[in-house]
């Protein structure tokens, strides 16, 4: 079995990542080395039980240079101070990577297996050595609509995204809870009382939010609030996380210069855990019936949910709530709009840690190690 290092094992996408690994059983099959950038020497987790000696250290790269595939789940800045000095010294193992640091190099692939597989396995052939986790709003909207992407219906698209604090990381997740709860306390004797005046009740909730609550994270409360801008300002008015919608879906599609599909949209920061919500606007190539969209989506994979485009369906089962915590990827509200017979509409939602961020990442080992 392989050796392979694994960096980045205990933040949140790294501790996902060990979760599912162990879930599927995918230890059996490598002989897992942990890295640590701060306690090398200190004791290696147990996988089931069994003893894993001790963390090596991450920023030696004689000892990463042994092994013939990296997992990294460390985060951007680890990437760019490692990566380069590995290959500098002409390693070529296995890098797959959650971060964004490599993700548009041209030799490397944007890993999500259940839409672009032909395009791994053709990699991995040719010699591709940096596999790269996509943008947890890009794969999970191709998760969702995979059945009209891969068939190239899609003409151009916008996502207006609805995503959750995860995708900030675990401080936010935090400091959105902390929002909620001192907004409730700034109230909550108003609140028990059911004689008390709702304007009141709000005004005092709006001063808590311009002034005291703490927002040292997002920068702005984001509790009972929105934030409509995510990543960083590209200078032509659109974010980074827009820009990121188009190149990476054509870029994990593979498409060619000449048949670019068309994505933009605005992101949007709300108040949920660790769920992004998108809607879009699709503009297709051709007049598909909504049955026949909705079957081409439900048999493109088997994580694609289609929801029934009813109130209720789309209360109980197309929300974060529902998608959290499990590997679907519910995609509802497919209807053709006012526009014309070519224009649908679709709301999908995925939990970003999963098939946003770890889950790619362990398929892409387990191809890797066959
Ligand atoms: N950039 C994403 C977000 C998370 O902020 O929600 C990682 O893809």
């Amino acid at each position: 079995v392989p050796s392979v290092g694994l960096v980045g094992w205990r933040g949140m996408v790294g501790s996902v990542l060990m979760q599912r690994m162990q879930d599927e059983g995918d230890f059996a099959s490598i002989n897992p080395v942990f890295f640590s950038t701060s306690n090398a020497g200190g004791t290696a987790p147990a996988i089931s039980g069994g003893d894993t000696g001790t963390l090596e250290d991450a920023f030696d790269i004689d000892t990463l240079a042994k092994l013939p595939i990296i997992v990294t789940a460390q985060g951007g800045d680890y990437t760019k101070r490692v990566h380069t000095e590995l290959r500098g010294r002409g390693w070529d193992g296995l890098w797959l990577d959650a971060a964004s640091t490599l993700r548009m190099n041209h030799d490397s692939i944007i890993v999500l297996d259940p839409i672009n597989r032909s395009v791994i396995d053709s990699g991995l052939a040719n010699g591709t050595r940096d596999f790269i986790g996509g943008n947890c709003t890009v794969s999970c909207m191709l998760m969702g609509l995979g059945g009209l992407f891969k068939n190239g219906l899609v003409e151009w698209g916008t996502a207006m995204t609805y995503q959750a604090a995860s995708g900030g990381g675990a401080r936010h997740m935090r400091e959105l809870l902390n929002q909620f709860g001192t907004l409730n306390s700034e109230v909550s004797s108003e609140l028990l009382d059911p004689a008390s005046a709702i304007l009141d009740i709000d005004r005092k909730v709006l001063a808590h939010q311009r002034e005291g609550i703490d927002s040292s994270q997002f920068g702005v409360p984001l509790a009972g609030s929105l934030i409509p801008w995510i990543d960083s300002d590209l200078g032509n008015g659109q974010s980074r996380e827009e820009w990121k919608a188009g190149v990476e879906t054509n870029k994990i599609l593979g498409t060619s210069a000449d048949n670019q599909v068309i994505m933009d949209g605005l992101c949007v920061r709300i108040g949920a855990m660790r769920s992004h919500s998108q809607a879009l606007t699709l503009k297709l190539r051709e007049d598909l019936s909504v049955s026949e969209i909705e079957s081409l989506l439900a048999n493109d994979n088997e994580w694609a949910k289609v929801v029934p485009n009813t109130k209720e369906a789309s209360m109980a089962d197309l929300t974060p709530v529902a998608a959290s915590g499990t590997l679907d990827v519910p995609v509802g509200r497919i209807r053709k709009m006012e526009m014309g017979p070519e224009y649908v509409s679709a709301f999908t939602v995925g939990d970003q840690l999963l098939w946003g961020a770890a889950e790619p990442l362990r398929r892409m080992l387990a191809i890797a190690v066959g």
